[in-house]
Protein backbone atom coordinates (compact mmCIF):
# COMPACT_ATOMS: atom_id res chain seq x y z
CA UNK A 1 0.00 0.00 0.00
CA UNK A 2 1.04 3.62 -0.67
CA UNK A 3 0.62 6.75 1.18
CA UNK A 4 0.93 9.94 -0.47
CA UNK A 5 1.89 13.07 0.66
CA UNK A 6 3.88 16.46 1.00
CA UNK A 7 5.15 16.31 4.02
CA UNK A 8 6.12 12.90 5.95
CA UNK A 9 7.12 13.49 9.73
CA UNK A 10 8.76 10.53 11.41
CA UNK A 11 8.34 11.21 14.84
CA UNK A 12 5.66 13.03 17.50
CA UNK A 13 7.45 14.74 20.01
CA UNK A 14 7.89 18.65 20.52
CA UNK A 15 10.02 18.71 16.67
CA UNK A 16 7.92 16.67 15.04
CA UNK A 17 4.83 18.73 15.92
CA UNK A 18 6.19 21.77 16.08
CA UNK A 19 6.96 21.42 12.25
CA UNK A 20 3.82 19.70 11.16
CA UNK A 21 1.89 22.56 12.58
CA UNK A 22 3.51 25.39 10.55
CA UNK A 23 4.14 22.72 7.25
CA UNK A 24 0.12 22.07 7.39
CA UNK A 25 -0.34 25.63 6.15
CA UNK A 26 1.10 25.11 3.11
CA UNK A 27 0.84 21.14 2.60
CA UNK A 28 -0.69 17.57 3.55
CA UNK A 29 1.19 16.44 6.64
CA UNK A 30 1.33 12.07 7.29
CA UNK A 31 3.04 12.09 11.31
CA UNK A 32 4.19 8.53 11.66
CA UNK A 33 5.35 7.52 15.30
CA UNK A 34 6.04 3.91 16.33
CA UNK A 35 4.09 3.77 19.25
CA UNK A 36 1.62 5.50 20.86
CA UNK A 37 1.67 9.24 20.13
CA UNK A 38 2.49 10.62 23.40
CA UNK A 39 5.38 7.89 23.89
CA UNK A 40 7.82 10.65 23.10
CA UNK A 41 10.89 12.33 25.51
CA UNK A 42 9.22 15.29 25.27
CA UNK A 43 6.55 14.05 27.07
CA UNK A 44 8.67 12.99 30.11
CA UNK A 45 10.36 16.43 30.18
CA UNK A 46 10.69 17.88 33.59
CA UNK A 47 12.61 20.62 34.26
CA UNK A 48 11.42 22.97 31.22
CA UNK A 49 12.58 25.09 28.30
CA UNK A 50 15.26 28.12 28.75
CA UNK A 51 14.35 31.30 27.50
CA UNK A 52 15.00 35.03 28.48
CA UNK A 53 12.08 36.30 30.13
CA UNK A 54 13.89 37.97 33.41
CA UNK A 55 14.29 41.51 32.75
CA UNK A 56 17.66 40.87 34.89
CA UNK A 57 18.24 38.45 32.22
CA UNK A 58 19.89 38.70 28.68
CA UNK A 59 20.38 37.26 25.33
CA UNK A 60 23.83 37.76 25.91
CA UNK A 61 24.30 36.46 29.03
CA UNK A 62 22.16 33.27 27.65
CA UNK A 63 24.16 32.69 24.66
CA UNK A 64 27.32 32.82 26.77
CA UNK A 65 26.10 30.31 29.16
CA UNK A 66 25.17 27.81 26.15
CA UNK A 67 29.05 28.78 24.25
CA UNK A 68 30.81 27.50 27.74
CA UNK A 69 28.45 24.61 28.19
CA UNK A 70 29.60 23.36 24.83
CA UNK A 71 33.28 23.94 25.46
CA UNK A 72 34.49 25.56 22.12
CA UNK A 73 32.52 23.38 19.76
CA UNK A 74 28.70 25.26 19.67
CA UNK A 75 28.08 27.42 16.27
CA UNK A 76 27.84 30.86 17.69
CA UNK A 77 25.62 31.60 14.77
CA UNK A 78 23.38 28.82 15.68
CA UNK A 79 23.22 29.46 19.17
CA UNK A 80 22.73 33.69 19.01
CA UNK A 81 19.73 32.48 16.86
CA UNK A 82 18.21 30.29 18.82
CA UNK A 83 18.62 32.34 22.02
CA UNK A 84 17.21 35.46 19.92
CA UNK A 85 14.07 33.05 18.70
CA UNK A 86 13.77 31.39 21.55
CA UNK A 87 11.24 34.03 23.34
CA UNK A 88 9.01 33.92 20.56
CA UNK A 89 8.69 30.33 20.26
CA UNK A 90 7.69 30.41 24.04
CA UNK A 91 5.08 32.86 23.55
CA UNK A 92 3.52 31.09 21.04
CA UNK A 93 2.87 28.10 22.77
CA UNK A 94 1.07 30.13 25.29
CA UNK A 95 -1.26 31.81 22.91
CA UNK A 96 -1.64 27.77 21.46
CA UNK A 97 -2.55 27.19 25.31
CA UNK A 98 0.00 25.94 27.42
CA UNK A 99 0.32 26.92 31.22
CA UNK A 100 3.47 27.83 32.35
CA UNK A 101 3.51 28.17 36.00
CA UNK A 102 3.23 31.63 37.45
CA UNK A 103 5.01 33.60 40.17
CA UNK A 104 2.46 34.21 43.03
CA UNK A 105 1.39 37.11 44.91
CA UNK A 106 2.40 40.48 43.75
CA UNK A 107 5.21 40.16 41.50
CA UNK A 108 3.18 37.99 38.79
CA UNK A 109 5.00 36.90 35.48
CA UNK A 110 6.46 33.39 34.41
CA UNK A 111 8.09 31.71 37.66
CA UNK A 112 11.44 31.15 36.05
CA UNK A 113 13.23 27.93 37.01
CA UNK A 114 17.47 27.37 37.19
CA UNK A 115 19.37 24.55 36.32
CA UNK A 116 23.29 23.66 35.81
CA UNK A 117 25.66 26.29 34.04
CA UNK A 118 23.05 28.84 33.92
CA UNK A 119 24.01 32.12 35.77
CA UNK A 120 20.33 33.48 35.65
CA UNK A 121 17.34 32.37 36.56
CA UNK A 122 15.00 31.73 32.74
CA UNK A 123 13.75 28.38 32.26
CA UNK A 124 9.85 28.68 31.75
CA UNK A 125 8.32 25.00 33.06
CA UNK A 126 4.82 23.63 34.65
CA UNK A 127 6.30 23.01 37.53
CA UNK A 128 7.85 19.44 36.91
CA UNK A 129 5.76 18.27 34.57
CA UNK A 130 6.83 20.67 31.62
CA UNK A 131 6.99 17.99 28.86
CA UNK A 132 3.88 16.86 28.97
CA UNK A 133 1.70 20.07 29.11
CA UNK A 134 3.73 20.83 26.03
CA UNK A 135 2.64 17.43 24.32
CA UNK A 136 -1.04 17.81 25.20
CA UNK A 137 -1.31 21.32 23.56
CA UNK A 138 0.46 20.64 20.56
CA UNK A 139 -1.05 17.03 19.87
CA UNK A 140 -4.46 19.36 20.75
CA UNK A 141 -3.42 21.39 17.86
CA UNK A 142 -2.29 18.39 15.54
CA UNK A 143 -5.32 16.54 15.62
CA UNK A 144 -7.68 19.82 15.17
CA UNK A 145 -5.61 20.43 11.95
CA UNK A 146 -7.62 18.76 8.44
CA UNK A 147 -4.27 18.72 6.69
CA UNK A 148 -2.81 16.52 9.03
CA UNK A 149 -3.12 12.51 9.51
CA UNK A 150 -1.41 10.82 12.49
CA UNK A 151 -0.06 6.83 12.13
CA UNK A 152 0.53 5.43 15.29
CA UNK A 153 2.05 2.18 15.74
CA UNK A 154 3.84 2.46 12.78
CA UNK A 155 7.98 2.31 12.17
CA UNK A 156 9.81 4.19 9.95
CA UNK A 157 12.31 1.25 8.50
CA UNK A 158 14.42 3.33 5.72
CA UNK A 159 14.44 6.25 3.47
CA UNK A 160 13.41 5.94 0.01
CA UNK A 161 15.96 7.93 -1.72
CA UNK A 162 16.79 8.71 -4.96
CA UNK A 163 19.62 6.15 -5.57
CA UNK A 164 18.09 3.31 -4.28
CA UNK A 165 15.43 4.12 -7.48
CA UNK A 166 18.76 4.31 -9.70
CA UNK A 167 19.88 1.15 -8.21
CA UNK A 168 16.18 -0.14 -9.58
CA UNK A 169 16.24 1.20 -13.13
CA UNK A 170 13.33 4.08 -11.90
CA UNK A 171 15.36 6.96 -12.23
CA UNK A 172 18.54 7.90 -14.02
CA UNK A 173 21.21 9.27 -11.74
CA UNK A 174 21.84 12.73 -11.52
CA UNK A 175 23.98 14.80 -8.90
CA UNK A 176 22.62 15.28 -5.91
CA UNK A 177 20.67 12.48 -3.45
CA UNK A 178 17.14 13.10 -3.10
CA UNK A 179 14.64 11.80 -0.50
CA UNK A 180 11.48 10.58 -1.77
CA UNK A 181 9.41 8.92 1.78
CA UNK A 182 10.44 6.13 3.44
CA UNK A 183 9.55 2.51 4.04
CA UNK A 184 7.16 2.25 7.08
CA UNK A 185 5.94 -0.61 9.36
CA UNK A 186 2.42 -1.05 9.99
CA UNK A 187 3.43 -3.19 13.25
CA UNK A 188 -0.51 -3.98 13.97
CA UNK A 189 -1.16 -4.74 10.53
CA UNK A 190 2.01 -6.24 9.85
CA UNK A 191 2.68 -4.55 6.55
CA UNK A 192 4.85 -2.36 5.11
CA UNK A 193 3.61 0.80 3.84
CA UNK A 194 5.32 2.78 1.10
CA UNK A 195 4.84 6.82 2.35
CA UNK A 196 5.70 8.83 -0.74
CA UNK A 197 6.88 12.51 0.25
CA UNK A 198 7.95 15.96 -1.43
CA UNK A 199 9.69 16.77 2.11
CA UNK A 200 10.81 13.80 4.82
CA UNK A 201 11.64 15.39 8.12
CA UNK A 202 13.11 13.07 10.96
CA UNK A 203 12.04 13.87 14.03
CA UNK A 204 13.09 10.87 15.82
CA UNK A 205 15.08 11.83 19.49
CA UNK A 206 17.55 10.28 21.10
CA UNK A 207 18.84 7.46 21.27
CA UNK A 208 19.13 6.97 25.08
CA UNK A 209 18.26 3.07 25.15
CA UNK A 210 21.96 2.70 23.17
CA UNK A 211 22.96 2.64 27.22
CA UNK A 212 22.12 -0.02 29.59
CA UNK A 213 20.74 3.13 31.95
CA UNK A 214 18.87 5.52 30.46
CA UNK A 215 16.44 8.68 31.38
CA UNK A 216 14.95 8.10 28.03
CA UNK A 217 11.56 6.25 26.90
CA UNK A 218 11.73 2.67 25.21
CA UNK A 219 11.19 4.92 21.98
CA UNK A 220 15.07 5.96 22.24
CA UNK A 221 16.77 3.65 20.06
CA UNK A 222 18.49 6.11 17.62
CA UNK A 223 16.64 5.38 14.32
CA UNK A 224 16.81 8.56 12.69
CA UNK A 225 20.36 8.21 13.07
CA UNK A 226 20.62 5.10 12.00
CA UNK A 227 18.60 5.73 9.07
CA UNK A 228 19.94 8.73 8.04
CA UNK A 229 23.48 7.69 7.75
CA UNK A 230 22.34 4.25 6.36
CA UNK A 231 21.10 7.14 3.31
CA UNK A 232 24.12 8.98 3.31
CA UNK A 233 23.37 11.69 5.44
CA UNK A 234 26.48 13.40 7.49
CA UNK A 235 26.85 12.34 10.62
CA UNK A 236 28.56 14.31 13.52
CA UNK A 237 29.19 14.68 17.05
CA UNK A 238 28.50 11.40 18.08
CA UNK A 239 30.94 11.39 20.91
CA UNK A 240 29.25 13.57 22.64
CA UNK A 241 26.42 11.76 24.87
CA UNK A 242 24.54 13.63 27.71
CA UNK A 243 24.74 11.92 31.25
CA UNK A 244 22.15 13.26 33.53
CA UNK A 245 23.50 13.59 37.08
CA UNK A 246 20.76 12.52 38.59
CA UNK A 247 18.32 9.63 38.30
CA UNK A 248 16.36 7.76 40.92
CA UNK A 249 18.26 4.44 42.23
CA UNK A 250 15.66 2.08 43.24
CA UNK A 251 15.84 -2.03 42.02
CA UNK A 252 12.07 -1.23 40.98
CA UNK A 253 12.21 2.04 38.97
CA UNK A 254 13.16 1.87 35.69
CA UNK A 255 14.32 4.96 34.36
CA UNK A 256 13.07 7.89 36.66
CA UNK A 257 14.89 11.28 36.54
CA UNK A 258 15.16 13.63 39.68
CA UNK A 259 14.81 16.96 37.37
CA UNK A 260 18.00 19.43 37.64
CA UNK A 261 15.68 21.62 38.77
CA UNK A 262 15.95 20.09 42.24
CA UNK A 263 19.27 21.79 42.20
CA UNK A 264 18.49 24.61 40.88
CA UNK A 265 15.80 24.67 43.95
CA UNK A 266 18.49 23.80 46.72
CA UNK A 267 19.09 20.38 46.62
CA UNK A 268 22.72 18.79 47.59
CA UNK A 269 24.06 16.19 46.53
CA UNK A 270 25.56 14.02 49.69
CA UNK A 271 27.36 10.85 50.14
CA UNK A 272 26.32 7.65 51.81
CA UNK A 273 28.04 9.53 54.96
CA UNK A 274 25.35 12.46 54.73
CA UNK A 275 28.58 14.78 53.55
CA UNK A 276 28.02 16.91 50.42
CA UNK A 277 31.43 16.27 47.71
CA UNK A 278 30.42 18.47 44.63
CA UNK A 279 32.42 21.93 46.49
CA UNK A 280 35.92 19.19 45.86
CA UNK A 281 35.18 19.78 42.12
CA UNK A 282 33.97 22.44 40.71
CA UNK A 283 32.99 26.35 42.53
CA UNK A 284 29.23 26.60 41.31
CA UNK A 285 28.54 22.88 43.19
CA UNK A 286 25.73 21.26 42.11
CA UNK A 287 24.85 23.93 39.21
CA UNK A 288 28.01 23.41 37.67
CA UNK A 289 27.51 22.04 34.19
CA UNK A 290 26.08 18.74 33.68
CA UNK A 291 29.04 16.76 32.75
CA UNK A 292 31.15 18.07 35.47
CA UNK A 293 28.69 16.84 38.06
CA UNK A 294 27.61 13.68 35.93
CA UNK A 295 31.61 12.97 35.86
CA UNK A 296 32.11 13.94 39.91
CA UNK A 297 29.47 11.71 40.77
CA UNK A 298 31.15 8.93 38.80
CA UNK A 299 34.33 9.59 40.20
CA UNK A 300 32.43 9.20 44.19
CA UNK A 301 30.90 6.20 43.21
CA UNK A 302 34.24 4.12 42.04
CA UNK A 303 35.97 6.14 45.30
CA UNK A 304 33.55 4.27 48.04
CA UNK A 305 32.31 1.32 45.69
CA UNK A 306 28.52 2.37 46.88
CA UNK A 307 25.91 1.73 44.45
CA UNK A 308 24.18 5.49 44.73
CA UNK A 309 24.64 8.49 46.15
CA UNK A 310 21.97 11.22 47.52
CA UNK A 311 20.33 14.36 46.82
CA UNK A 312 19.08 16.08 49.44
CA UNK A 313 15.88 18.19 49.26
CA UNK A 314 14.75 17.52 52.41
CA UNK A 315 15.69 20.61 54.10
CA UNK A 316 13.27 23.21 51.98
CA UNK A 317 9.76 23.68 53.56
CA UNK A 318 7.95 20.58 52.41
CA UNK A 319 4.72 22.50 51.23
CA UNK A 320 7.36 24.12 48.65
CA UNK A 321 9.08 20.92 47.87
CA UNK A 322 5.02 19.44 47.05
CA UNK A 323 4.16 22.35 45.04
CA UNK A 324 7.24 22.91 42.94
CA UNK A 325 7.88 19.22 42.28
CA UNK A 326 4.10 17.06 42.53
CA UNK A 327 5.82 14.73 39.95
CA UNK A 328 8.28 13.56 41.59
CA UNK A 329 7.49 14.12 45.33
CA UNK A 330 4.47 11.54 44.12
CA UNK A 331 6.79 9.41 42.23
CA UNK A 332 9.25 8.89 45.08
CA UNK A 333 6.69 8.30 47.91
CA UNK A 334 5.25 4.89 45.67
CA UNK A 335 8.82 3.79 45.97
CA UNK A 336 8.32 4.63 49.85
CA UNK A 337 10.91 7.33 49.62
CA UNK A 338 9.56 10.87 51.26
CA UNK A 339 11.40 13.92 49.55
CA UNK A 340 10.19 16.45 52.04
CA UNK A 341 12.02 14.65 54.66
CA UNK A 342 14.71 12.52 53.39
CA UNK A 343 17.60 12.73 50.54
CA UNK A 344 16.66 10.16 47.47
CA UNK A 345 19.45 7.87 46.17
CA UNK A 346 20.68 9.01 42.11
CA UNK A 347 22.57 7.39 39.96
CA UNK A 348 23.48 9.01 36.44
CA UNK A 349 22.53 7.63 33.59
CA UNK A 350 22.30 8.33 29.53
CA UNK A 351 19.72 11.20 28.97
CA UNK A 352 20.81 13.04 25.67
CA UNK A 353 22.14 12.82 22.05
CA UNK A 354 24.20 15.83 21.74
CA UNK A 355 25.49 14.27 17.63
CA UNK A 356 23.12 13.24 15.18
CA UNK A 357 22.46 14.20 11.56
CA UNK A 358 24.48 16.96 10.26
CA UNK A 359 22.06 19.80 9.48
CA UNK A 360 22.40 23.69 8.88
CA UNK A 361 20.23 26.37 10.70
CA UNK A 362 17.41 25.21 8.32
CA UNK A 363 17.38 21.42 9.62
CA UNK A 364 18.61 21.00 5.70
CA UNK A 365 20.66 17.77 5.60
CA UNK A 366 22.92 16.95 2.81
CA UNK A 367 20.31 14.82 1.19
CA UNK A 368 17.75 17.45 -1.18
CA UNK A 369 13.98 17.15 0.62
CA UNK A 370 15.47 15.98 3.58
CA UNK A 371 15.31 17.67 7.06
CA UNK A 372 16.18 16.60 10.36
CA UNK A 373 15.30 18.54 13.82
CA UNK A 374 15.11 17.92 17.59
CA UNK A 375 17.63 15.27 19.06
CA UNK A 376 18.58 13.81 16.02
CA UNK A 377 20.16 16.44 14.82
CA UNK A 378 23.43 18.22 15.07
CA UNK A 379 22.35 21.86 14.53
CA UNK A 380 25.68 23.12 15.96
CA UNK A 381 23.75 24.46 19.40
CA UNK A 382 24.95 22.18 21.79
CA UNK A 383 28.63 21.66 20.81
CA UNK A 384 30.26 19.36 23.40
CA UNK A 385 27.64 19.77 25.91
CA UNK A 386 23.91 20.44 25.84
CA UNK A 387 23.47 23.50 28.18
CA UNK A 388 20.12 22.48 30.75
CA UNK A 389 16.59 22.84 29.29
CA UNK A 390 17.86 24.37 26.23
CA UNK A 391 16.96 20.84 23.90
CA UNK A 392 13.17 21.63 23.89
CA UNK A 393 14.02 25.41 23.16
CA UNK A 394 16.37 23.75 19.78
CA UNK A 395 13.16 21.93 18.68
CA UNK A 396 10.75 24.98 18.68
CA UNK A 397 12.97 27.02 17.16
CA UNK A 398 13.88 24.74 14.24
CA UNK A 399 10.78 23.13 13.79
CA UNK A 400 9.18 26.59 12.99
CA UNK A 401 12.41 27.25 10.38
CA UNK A 402 12.37 23.71 8.93
CA UNK A 403 8.80 24.09 8.15
CA UNK A 404 9.07 27.80 6.70
CA UNK A 405 12.45 26.65 4.06
CA UNK A 406 10.72 23.47 3.73
CA UNK A 407 7.57 25.15 2.55
CA UNK A 408 10.01 27.14 0.17
CA UNK A 409 11.39 23.78 -1.33
CA UNK A 410 7.63 22.29 -1.98
CA UNK A 411 6.50 25.04 -3.57
CA UNK A 412 9.27 24.49 -6.33
CA UNK A 413 9.27 20.97 -6.47
CA UNK A 414 5.17 20.81 -6.52
CA UNK A 415 5.10 20.60 -10.42
CA UNK A 416 7.36 17.58 -10.62
CA UNK A 417 5.40 14.29 -10.57
CA UNK A 418 6.62 11.79 -7.53
CA UNK A 419 8.65 9.00 -8.95
CA UNK A 420 7.40 5.76 -8.08
CA UNK A 421 9.58 3.79 -5.91
CA UNK A 422 9.57 -0.29 -5.63
CA UNK A 423 7.31 -1.82 -3.33
CA UNK A 424 8.85 -3.05 -0.09
CA UNK A 425 10.70 -6.06 -1.42
CA UNK A 426 10.89 -9.03 1.43
CA UNK A 427 13.18 -11.02 -0.53
CA UNK A 428 12.35 -14.80 0.91
CA UNK A 429 12.61 -13.70 4.58
CA UNK A 430 10.32 -15.73 7.30
CA UNK A 431 9.14 -15.50 9.97
CA UNK A 432 11.36 -15.72 13.17
CA UNK A 433 11.30 -18.44 15.45
CA UNK A 434 14.49 -17.29 17.58
CA UNK A 435 13.73 -13.82 19.12
CA UNK A 436 16.21 -14.69 22.19
CA UNK A 437 18.78 -13.97 19.38
CA UNK A 438 17.49 -9.90 19.38
CA UNK A 439 17.08 -9.91 23.15
CA UNK A 440 20.62 -11.21 23.95
CA UNK A 441 22.18 -8.86 21.48
CA UNK A 442 20.11 -5.67 22.71
CA UNK A 443 21.25 -6.54 26.07
CA UNK A 444 24.98 -7.26 25.02
CA UNK A 445 24.87 -4.03 23.88
CA UNK A 446 23.91 -1.95 26.37
CA UNK A 447 25.98 -3.15 28.78
CA UNK A 448 29.38 -2.95 26.76
CA UNK A 449 27.93 0.80 25.68
CA UNK A 450 27.69 1.07 29.42
CA UNK A 451 30.68 0.13 30.73
CA UNK A 452 33.15 1.02 27.97
CA UNK A 453 31.71 4.10 26.14
CA UNK A 454 30.00 5.66 29.17
CA UNK A 455 31.20 8.75 31.30
CA UNK A 456 35.10 7.95 31.55
CA UNK A 457 36.49 6.16 28.14
CA UNK A 458 40.01 4.51 27.27
CA UNK A 459 41.01 3.89 24.01
CA UNK A 460 41.19 0.10 25.29
CA UNK A 461 37.63 -0.10 26.77
CA UNK A 462 36.51 1.51 23.48
CA UNK A 463 38.81 -0.78 20.89
CA UNK A 464 37.16 -3.62 23.04
CA UNK A 465 33.87 -2.27 22.28
CA UNK A 466 34.49 -1.80 18.76
CA UNK A 467 35.10 -5.00 18.24
CA UNK A 468 31.90 -6.08 20.20
CA UNK A 469 29.57 -4.07 17.90
CA UNK A 470 31.28 -5.53 14.88
CA UNK A 471 30.72 -9.06 15.44
CA UNK A 472 26.99 -8.09 16.42
CA UNK A 473 26.50 -5.71 13.25
CA UNK A 474 27.66 -9.40 11.50
CA UNK A 475 25.14 -11.28 13.47
CA UNK A 476 22.35 -8.45 12.86
CA UNK A 477 23.16 -8.40 8.75
CA UNK A 478 22.37 -12.47 8.75
CA UNK A 479 19.47 -12.03 10.84
CA UNK A 480 17.99 -9.70 9.23
CA UNK A 481 17.22 -10.52 5.45
CA UNK A 482 16.63 -13.87 6.69
CA UNK A 483 13.51 -12.94 8.81
CA UNK A 484 10.48 -11.13 8.19
CA UNK A 485 10.64 -7.51 10.09
CA UNK A 486 9.42 -7.02 13.53
CA UNK A 487 9.51 -3.31 15.52
CA UNK A 488 11.93 -5.27 18.04
CA UNK A 489 14.53 -6.47 14.88
CA UNK A 490 14.56 -3.48 13.18
CA UNK A 491 15.23 -1.49 17.08
CA UNK A 492 18.03 -3.25 17.43
CA UNK A 493 19.52 -3.04 14.03
CA UNK A 494 19.37 1.01 14.92
CA UNK A 495 21.02 0.68 17.98
CA UNK A 496 23.99 -1.57 16.79
CA UNK A 497 24.42 1.13 13.78
CA UNK A 498 24.22 4.05 16.88
CA UNK A 499 26.84 2.19 19.21
CA UNK A 500 28.86 2.43 16.07
CA UNK A 501 28.91 5.65 15.61
CA UNK A 502 29.20 6.87 19.02
CA UNK A 503 32.44 4.11 19.25
CA UNK A 504 33.97 5.57 15.95
CA UNK A 505 33.48 9.25 16.88
CA UNK A 506 34.50 8.31 20.24
CA UNK A 507 38.01 6.59 18.89
CA UNK A 508 38.58 9.33 16.55
CA UNK A 509 38.69 12.22 18.79
CA UNK A 510 42.02 12.24 20.98
CA UNK A 511 41.22 14.31 23.80
CA UNK A 512 39.18 15.30 26.47
CA UNK A 513 36.05 17.79 25.83
CA UNK A 514 32.76 18.17 27.45
CA UNK A 515 30.83 15.08 27.47
CA UNK A 516 34.13 12.93 25.81
CA UNK A 517 36.29 11.95 28.05
CA UNK A 518 39.49 10.15 27.69
CA UNK A 519 41.94 8.87 30.31
CA UNK A 520 44.60 8.22 27.66
CA UNK A 521 44.15 11.86 26.20
CA UNK A 522 43.00 13.55 29.28
CA UNK A 523 43.20 17.79 28.25
CA UNK A 524 41.83 19.52 26.20
CA UNK A 525 43.75 19.79 22.61
CA UNK A 526 42.39 23.41 20.60
CA UNK A 527 45.23 23.08 18.11
CA UNK A 528 43.83 19.99 16.57
CA UNK A 529 40.55 19.23 17.98
CA UNK A 530 38.14 22.01 18.18
CA UNK A 531 36.32 21.25 15.42
CA UNK A 532 33.31 18.58 14.72
CA UNK A 533 33.91 14.89 14.29
CA UNK A 534 31.79 14.49 10.93
CA UNK A 535 31.55 11.02 9.35
CA UNK A 536 29.50 9.71 6.50
CA UNK A 537 28.71 6.39 4.92
P1 LIG B 1 11.02 12.94 21.01
O1 LIG B 1 10.20 13.80 21.87
O2 LIG B 1 11.80 11.88 21.68
O3 LIG B 1 10.07 12.25 19.95
C1 LIG B 1 10.57 11.25 19.08
C2 LIG B 1 9.44 10.70 18.26
O4 LIG B 1 9.96 9.93 17.18
C3 LIG B 1 8.51 9.75 19.00
O5 LIG B 1 7.19 10.00 18.57
C4 LIG B 1 8.93 8.38 18.53
O6 LIG B 1 7.93 7.39 18.57
C5 LIG B 1 9.27 8.71 17.10
N1 LIG B 1 10.13 7.72 16.43
C6 LIG B 1 11.40 7.37 16.72
N2 LIG B 1 11.83 6.45 15.85
C7 LIG B 1 10.81 6.21 15.00
C8 LIG B 1 10.63 5.36 13.89
N3 LIG B 1 11.58 4.54 13.45
N4 LIG B 1 9.44 5.38 13.25
C9 LIG B 1 8.42 6.17 13.67
N5 LIG B 1 8.54 7.00 14.71
C10 LIG B 1 9.72 7.02 15.37
N6 LIG B 1 15.01 18.88 27.55
C11 LIG B 1 14.78 20.15 27.91
O7 LIG B 1 15.08 21.07 27.15
N7 LIG B 1 14.17 20.43 29.09
C12 LIG B 1 13.79 19.45 29.96
O8 LIG B 1 13.23 19.74 31.01
C13 LIG B 1 14.06 18.10 29.62
N8 LIG B 1 13.75 17.08 30.47
C14 LIG B 1 13.92 15.80 30.05
C15 LIG B 1 13.50 14.75 30.87
C16 LIG B 1 13.59 13.44 30.44
C17 LIG B 1 13.14 12.31 31.34
C18 LIG B 1 14.12 13.17 29.14
C19 LIG B 1 14.21 11.76 28.66
C20 LIG B 1 14.56 14.19 28.34
C21 LIG B 1 14.46 15.51 28.78
N9 LIG B 1 14.89 16.57 27.98
C22 LIG B 1 14.66 17.85 28.37
C23 LIG B 1 15.34 16.32 26.61
C24 LIG B 1 14.15 16.56 25.67
O9 LIG B 1 12.97 16.10 26.29
C25 LIG B 1 14.30 15.85 24.35
O10 LIG B 1 15.57 16.12 23.81
C26 LIG B 1 13.25 16.36 23.37
O11 LIG B 1 11.97 16.17 23.92
C27 LIG B 1 13.37 15.63 22.06
O12 LIG B 1 12.27 15.99 21.27
P2 LIG B 1 12.12 15.35 19.83
O13 LIG B 1 10.86 15.89 19.28
O14 LIG B 1 13.38 15.55 19.08
O15 LIG B 1 12.02 13.77 20.10
C1 LIG C 1 15.91 18.08 33.93
O1 LIG C 1 14.78 18.44 34.28
O2 LIG C 1 16.85 17.89 34.72
C2 LIG C 1 16.17 17.83 32.49
C3 LIG C 1 16.52 19.09 31.83
C4 LIG C 1 17.19 18.84 30.53
O3 LIG C 1 17.47 17.70 30.16
O4 LIG C 1 17.48 19.83 29.87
Amino acid sequence: MEVRTDYLVIGTGIAGLSFALQAAKSGSVAICTKKGKTETSTNYAQGGIASVFDPEDSLELHIEDTLRAGCGLCNEDVVRMVVREGPDRVNELISFGVHFSQRQGDDQGLDLGIEGGHTRRRIVHTKDRTGQEVERVLLDRVEDNPNIKIYENHVAIDLITKSKMIKKGILTKETSETCWGAYVLDAEGNRVLTFLARITVLATGGAGKVYLYTSNPDIATGDGVAMGYRAGVKVANMEFVQFHPTCLYHPKAKNFLISEAVRGEGGILLDRKGNPFMEKYHPMKELAFRDIVARSIDLELKKSGDPCVYLDISHKPAAFVKERFPHIYETCLEYQIDITREPIPVVPAAHYMCGGLLTDQDGRTSIDNLFAIGEVACAGLHGANRLASNSLLEALVFGRRAAESSARVLGDNKKIPLPTPPEWDPGSATDSEEMVVVTHNWDEIRRFMWNYVGIVRTNKRLARAMSRVKIIQDEIKEYYWNFIVTRDLLELRNLAMVAELIITCASLRKESRGLHYNLDYPSQDDRHWKRDTVIWL
